[in-house]
């Protein structure tokens, strides 16, 4: 086998918050596939960074009184003290901010330029005049101009899911300074994405990403905000790296995050001596695996490919993405203390439980992966300690006592250990494919075999029996033969207790291929406990003490939610929201509501939007064109010839897939559970609803 020369990243956490288990699914993950290679003998770099820049991070030293650099360079010392003790195997950890960064995002800008793929416009942006700045979308809030909820951002409404401009707003403030966002001229620059709609194309259908995020991407081709020019450019004061031949402009921190992979890896081969460019030059055999969670597919799938591009760069082996981690069944909590930090976990819990715990739980798609507290503690006590841990305990001390720490000279059944080799291509290929809760599966159903093995031949009952002492060292030295192999395949899952039991077993470092060759007539060392089981009360005082962190911590940050992040606007259609709104109106806002019996002549699913039927709905001569989220509760062809009732009179909305025109009414939580309203029998189109 030929080594591979592998570069693998893992997305880069905001310099601005604090690391929590979301982003160890990631790193966790990515770590696993990492030291997976390494094991195979592959020549493998895994480098990150945090993403330093923006507006967030610094309104947040404003906050605080500090530098922005002073801040990024705090957080990156907790963001790396949290991934060391979860035992993440970086080559490199870095900053956007920095040289190398520099250097990169203005040689792909240059390079883009002098390509003509950046535009040159003037736009209208909302402008803070007290702050005397430009306010990002989410630094915008006010009601929603769909349902009226207050407090909302200004690129999407959290009530109703309606997507908008900020400019659409009402009563519209700053969530700066308070006071009303003025709209101001201003020069921005793009990235003209539309450019490389070929070369997207081709690369979104080449294999490299997979197929569910694959098809979403290519929404967008459709759709008219899609491959539209990007913004790359922020007005001053911005934090972040200025662009070149202008006075005041910024590059936007996505623009310069996803070439922090780069510049971190730049930094490594520097260090290093290795070869950048034989990693990203066109031509590269080298692979380039990025892994990152599907909320920033768009960003690593459509510009990231086209940024490369434009500059000559490679374009990535592969980017993988996983789903969003849950707890005990629900989006992770503030209030509840689910929402868990890294360094509350690593106060009570052992990082290696949560590793295995994920592993056991991960597969190649991108469904969200659940936390369940009860589960984790039961999974990890059974497979960890009840199964693989014993194994050892059950054998080591006979070799220690009775045989001087010598494993016999032969295996007494070489057809178990054989099975025990033979499976290690299978769990390699699912390791490979990151099919990590399979790979977990087969190892653990070794451990089973390997416990039955020693429960047959009980070792305990031949030690009483002076003449079977032979048969105690070979029995002994098959079972620890056995939990050799299976510790080797569950090394890059769990590093820790690997390296404990290589410090056990005496024989150097395990490697993939070492399970080939039995360890046999070799002094082992005295066995200690290598893992204990978790204590429920251990769990229960980690969400305790976290939510005691939480507090503090929202007690420290009140420039709030905004700071937490700063999306851009590639939001999906809107859908009919879950959650009532239960805000007093006055009559005259309901009576300012046309409601209408309508008839649904036509219904058809919208090709590529997974919620979405688009209505052709009769109002009694007029006809609408209106989008609703019910895909997952109708067949299209069971609504038509239905009655129903519709807001008549809501403006016009462009969605993704073409413009709304007016919206149904439907009840339920979502889902399956969602029940179009119906007029009783009688009730006729366009009439109006009281
Ligand atoms: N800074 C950007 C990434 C730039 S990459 C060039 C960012 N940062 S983040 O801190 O918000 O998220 C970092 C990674 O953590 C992302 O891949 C994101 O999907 C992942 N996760 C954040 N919360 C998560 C969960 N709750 N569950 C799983 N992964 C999640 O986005
Ligand atoms: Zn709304």
């Amino acid at each position: 086998m030929q080594p591979r020369k592998i570069l693998i990243t893992s997305a880069l956490p905001y310099a601005n918050g604090k690391i929590h288990l979301g982003h160890m699914v990631e790193h966790i993950q990515t770590d696993i596939w990492a030291r997976f290679q390494r094991l195979r003998g592959h020549e493998c770099y895994f480098v990150c960074a945090d993403d330093a820049h923006g507006t967030p991070i610094m309104l947040r030293a404003q906050k605080e009184g500090i530098a922005p650099e002073a801040l990024i360079a705090r957080v990156k010392e907790e963001h790396q003290r949290d991934f060391a003790g979860f035992n993440i195997s970086y080559d490199n950890y870095y900053t956007t901010h920095s040289e190398e960064n520099r250097y990169y995002a203005e040689y792909i800008y240059l390079a883009a330029r002098k390509n003509g793929h950046i535009a040159e416009r003037t736009i209208r942006q909302a402008y803070d005049a007290q702050e005397q700045m430009f306010l990002p979308d989410r630094f915008i809030k006010g009601e929603c101009p769909n349902c009226g909820s207050p407090d909302q951002y200004g690129d999407n409404c959290e009530v109703c899911g309606a997507t908008y401009a900020p400019t659409d707003l009402k009563n519209a403030v700053s969530a700066i300074s308070g006071t009303r966002p003025i709209e101001k001229e201003t020069n921005h620059y793009f990235f003209k994405l539309g450019d490389f709609a070929a070369h997207l194309r081709e690369f979104l259908q080449s294999g490299a990403v997979q197929k569910e995020i694959a098809n979403k991407q290519m929404e967008w081709f459709e759709s008219e905000q899609g491959l539209s020019d990007w913004d790359i450019s922020r007005d001053a004061p911005y934090w972040g790296f200025k662009i070149p031949d202008t006075d005041e402009k910024y590059f936007y921190v996505w623009l310069d995050a996803p070439i922090g992979y780069l510049a971190s890896f730049q930094n490594l081969a520097q260090r290093k001596g290795l070869d950048f460019n034989e990693y990203w030059q066109p031509a590269s055999e080298a692979e380039v695996h990025h892994f990152i969670g599907k909320d920033i597919a768009y960003f690593h799938t459509l510009f990231w490919p086209a940024l490369l591009t434009a500059a000559g760069f490679r374009t990535p082996t592969a980017v993988h993405c996983h789903g969003f981690l849950t707890v005990d069944g629900a989006k992770m909590s503030k209030s509840r203390g689910t929402f868990i930090q890294a360094e509350s976990y690593l106060r009570h819990l052992n990082p290696e439980y949560l590793r295995y715990y994920f592993a056991s739980k991960l597969t190649n798609g991108v469904d969200d992966i659940d936390l369940s507290l009860d589960d984790f503690i039961q999974r990890v006590n059974s497979d960890l300690v009840g199964k693989l841990v014993n194994i050892a305990s059950r054998c080591a001390g006979f070799i220690t006592k009775r045989f001087d720490n010598y494993l016999a000279a032969d295996l007494p059944n070489p057809g178990l250990y054989q099975e025990f080799v033979a499976a290690s291509d299978s769990i390699a290929e699912a390791f490979e494919a990151r099919r990590y809760s399979q790979a977990i599966r087969e190892i653990m159903a070794l451990a089973d075999k390997a416990n039955q093995y020693v429960d047959e031949q009980k070792p305990w009952v031949l030690a009483k029996d002076a003449a079977r002492s032979a048969e105690v060292q070979a029995v002994c030295t098959q079972g620890i033969n056995l939990f050799r192999a299976i510790i080797t395949y569950l090394k890059p899952v769990v590093p820790q207790l690997a390296a404990d039991s290589e410090a056990f077993l005496n024989a150097g470092e395990l490697t993939w291929g070492s399970v080939q060759t039995p360890l046999l007539a070799h002094p082992i060392k005295p066995f200690k406990a290598l893992l204990t089981r978790i204590e429920r009360e251990a769990v229960l005082a980690m969400v305790e003490d976290n939510k005691q962190a939480l507090d503090q911590a929202s007690a420290e940050a009140s420039v709030q939610s905004a700071v937490a992040s700063e999306p851009e606007t590639t939001t999906q259609p809107s859908q009919l929201s879950a959650d009532p709104l239960s805000a007093e109106i006055q009559y005259e806002d309901f009576a300012k509501l046309d409601l209408r019996v309508a008839k649904i002549v036509q219904a058809v699913a919208v090709e590529g939007a997974d919620k979405l039927v688009q209505l052709t709905l009769d109002l009694g001569g007029e006809t609408r064109k209106v989008f609703a989220g019910i895909k997952s509760a109708y067949q299209p062809a069971e609504l038509e010839g239905r009655l129903t009732v519709m807001v008549a009179n809501l403006a016009p909305r462009k969605m993704r897939f073409g413009v709304s025109e007016g919206m149904v009414l439907a009840a339920g939580p979502g889902g399956k559970d969602l029940f179009i309203l119906t007029p009783d029998s009688g009730a006729e189109p366009g009439m109006r609803v009281k």
